[in-house]
């Protein structure tokens, strides 16, 4: 696996070998509920089961219900006390979106963690129902919205409960491969000069300034509430299912070089439960530690354009 080598110690004390397991071990997060996007594989998945095993409260974002069922099934016949919600949401639907918040009010639960996690990678040209490029929207676009229609809950628990609340945006180190301009705005949903590489690195460099831009406001509001943004590492997951040979080569011979999604979803877990993390905001983690940001990631006029923007999208 990359990165420090086995045992080697970094500023947190884990490492790229360190499980979502081992990075909460003796965490206790009963009484927490938390979302987790795209928890019907991969990361998400092993995110849910990490939470649950720690007694948080979880409600999958889900668009695949059937999937979900059968990772929910799975958790609890390994920690048989886990407490499991499915919810509906496809994340490039702005109204899937909508809805997935209603049903969540209907379960009149408190909020103290958001998981962005779900996501797509290396698709062909595509829009989304709304006429939006489909990383984009899935990846940032649903996210935004999802994190704006919820921010109120998170803000209200936080102030209730007096513990912190979370916002964990998964992203990737694709960021530093977007498009020169950094986003396309005025090309946005253009298919000439589409490139599914940089569509991926675009929306995922879109994340990690909404956790800026984001984090900037909570703090200007002086919110309990923390915002981060993570690259998981290269993990074994279905992540490249649209890179047909690539996708072979990885499910194959993935498992001797990558991370597995037990080291995958350490960095989501640490950020959404270690106490290390208490009042850190706006960072960008990888392996469990901060890691300063490159290029149009620092840029925070890109941010707050990308802010407005995704509003204007919204309207
Ligand atoms: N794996 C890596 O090496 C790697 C590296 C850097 C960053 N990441 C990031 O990690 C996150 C998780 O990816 P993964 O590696 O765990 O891949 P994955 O196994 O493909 O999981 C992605 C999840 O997102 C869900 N999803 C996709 N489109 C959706 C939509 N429109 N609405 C709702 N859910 C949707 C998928 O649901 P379905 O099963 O229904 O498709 C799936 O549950 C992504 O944000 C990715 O960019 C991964």
């Amino acid at each position: 696996m990359w990165g420090l080598p086995r045992g080697r110690k970094s500023p947190s004390g884990f490492s790229p070998s360190s499980t979502a397991e081992e990075v909460t071990a003796g965490i206790d997060g009963s009484g927490l509920v938390a979302i987790v996007t795209g928890a019907s594989s991969g990361i998400g998945a092993e995110t849910c089961r990490v939470l649950a095993l720690r007694g948080v409260h979880v409600v999958m974002g889900v668009r695949n219900l059937s999937t979900a069922s059968q990772v929910r099934e799975k958790i609890v016949g390994q920690v048989p006390t886990a407490k499991i919600e499915i919810l509906e949401l496809d994340l490039s639907s702005m109204s899937s979106v909508r809805r997935f918040v209603d049903n969540f009010d209907v379960l009149d639960l408190p909020l103290n963690i958001l998981v962005n996690n779900a996501g797509i990678a290396f698709v062909p040209f595509k829009l989304s129902e709304d006429g939006i490029e489909l990383h984009f929207a899935t990846n940032h676009l649903g996210h935004f919205l999802l994190t704006d229609l919820l921010l109120e809950k998170i803000n209200v628990t936080a102030k209730e409960s007096g513990i912190e609340g979370r916002v964990v945006i998964v992203a990737s180190d694709s960021y530093k491969h977007s498009y020169r301009e950094g986003i396309r705005f005025d090309k946005i949903n253009d298919e000439s000069g589409y490139n599914s590489i940089l569509a991926y690195g675009q929306s995922k460099l879109a994340n990690i300034l909404h956790s800026n831009e984001l984090s900037s406001h909570l703090k200007e509001q002086d919110a309990k509430v923390v915002v981060n943004s993570l690259h998981p590492g290269a993990v074994v997951t279905n992540i490249a299912r649209y890179w047909g040979f690539l996708n072979g080569l990885l499910s194959s011979l993935g498992k001797f070089v990558l991370k597995g999604v037990e080291q995958g979803a350490a960095t989501v877990c640490y950020l959404a439960l270690h106490p290390q993390v208490a009042g850190v905001t706006g960072s960008y983690f990888v392996d469990c530690n901060t890691v300063q940001l490159k290029s149009h990631a620092t840029d925070k006029e890109l941010a707050k354009r990308l802010w407005d923007f995704s509003m204007s999208l919204l309207r």
